[in-house]
């Protein structure tokens, strides 16, 4: 069923990734994918490193299959550093966001076993990466939830693709296996998934993040630089949507900071979606509107890939007609 050479790679039944996410996907939903035969990853970015090793244990104590810890490469000495409690902690899977990791760290990783995936948003990432010796790359369109670049996942993937030999796994706006379906017709080797992930029993999200996804419309997301100073996609919240338009009308370096401070002073301030000035989500969200669609991770990943055998059936039957 859909068995690629990064299944073979990462030793997983299902060629689908959980998108690392700070704020939703926590031991819990890492080990839920990961049980469900898919491959969880741990997110880092602003975790002390005592709470990185305690998460990394207690996802160990809930599963035994391999997981992976996500690596935002804030400078060389945070990256190594992180690295490094990834080796000695064992950890199987190793991906990257944002920046280069560089060639030592990967170096380190990869000398201890690790598998090394960084997410990257153009070809150019995508070729300095694999020179670096990664052994799959995420190619992540700018529908995505989380940093972004500026190309979108439908022309990225195929460029990436094209570009490099590793496996290639898609992320960005995939939802379903109509979206696991067509990044697999295009020669990806699996899927990420982020936002589709924060609406399940498991995500550490809390109920606003998903009752909030279930509510807006593909148009109610916004690219913006209020949240980390590089491009996020986040919820099109007033107060982001504010410092935005200041931004693009020119303002005064003094009124961004004010505005950037009230977008970031609102974070997961109260369990409401009102009480958050910003929350990261990708465009993806305008398709989940049932609430029926919050369930255990465990079966969004068994729904997609059952559905995904139905429909290449059916995709065989009109081919041949
Ligand atoms: C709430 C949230 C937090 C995220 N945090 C991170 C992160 O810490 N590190 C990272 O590399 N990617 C992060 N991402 C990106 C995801 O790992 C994944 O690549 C992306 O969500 C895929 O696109 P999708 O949201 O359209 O499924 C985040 C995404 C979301 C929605």
């Amino acid at each position: 069923m859909f068995h690629t050479e990064l299944c073979d790679l990462l030793e997983i039944e299902f060629p689908i990734l959980q998108g690392a996410m700070q704020g939703a996907g926590k031991p819990k939903l890492v080990a839920a994918v990961s049980e469900a035969g898919g491959l969880g990853v741990l997110p880092t970015y602003g975790e002390r490193e005592e709470d990185l090793v305690r998460q990394i244990e207690e996802t160990q104590a809930l599963t035994k299959k391999p997981f992976g810890v996500n690596i935002t490469p804030l400078g060389a000495k945070f990256t190594e550093r992180r690295a490094a409690i990834c080796i000695d902690m064992k950890v199987p899977v190793v991906t990257t966001g944002l920046g280069d990791p560089g060639p030592r760290a990967v170096g380190d990783l990869r000398s201890a076993g690790i598998k090394v995936i960084p997410v990257v948003p153009t070809v150019r990432h995508a070729l300095r990466l694999e020179a670096e010796g990664a052994d799959a790359i995420v190619a992540s369109g700018s529908e995505a939830g989380g940093h972004v670049g500026s190309v979108a996942t439908l022309p990225l993937l195929p460029m990436v693709i094209d570009a490099v030999k590793v496996p290639v796994v898609a992320a960005g706006g995939i939802g379903d296996a109509r979206g696991f379906l067509a990044a697999m017709a295009m020669g990806a080797a699996g899927v990420q998934l982020g936002t589709r992930l924060i609406c399940t029993t498991e995500s550490a999200g809390g109920r606003w993040y998903s009752d909030a996804i279930l509510k807006i419309s593909e148009e109610e997301t916004i690219v913006s630089k209020s949240l980390t100073g590089k491009t996020v996609r986040a919820f099109a919240t007033p107060e982001v949507k504010a410092f935005e338009a200041a931004r693009l009308s020119g303002a005064a370096e003094d009124e961004l900071r004010r505005l950037q401070r009230i977008v970031r002073k609102g974070r997961h301030q109260d369990d409401t979606y009102e009480g958050q000035h910003q929350a990261v989500v990708g465009q993806i969200a305008g398709m989940l509107n049932d609430p029926a669609c919050v369930k255990p991770a465990g079966e969004v990943i068994r729904e997609i890939m059952h559905e995904a055998m139905q429909l290449t059936e059916h995709l065989s039957k009109i081919a041949l007609k």
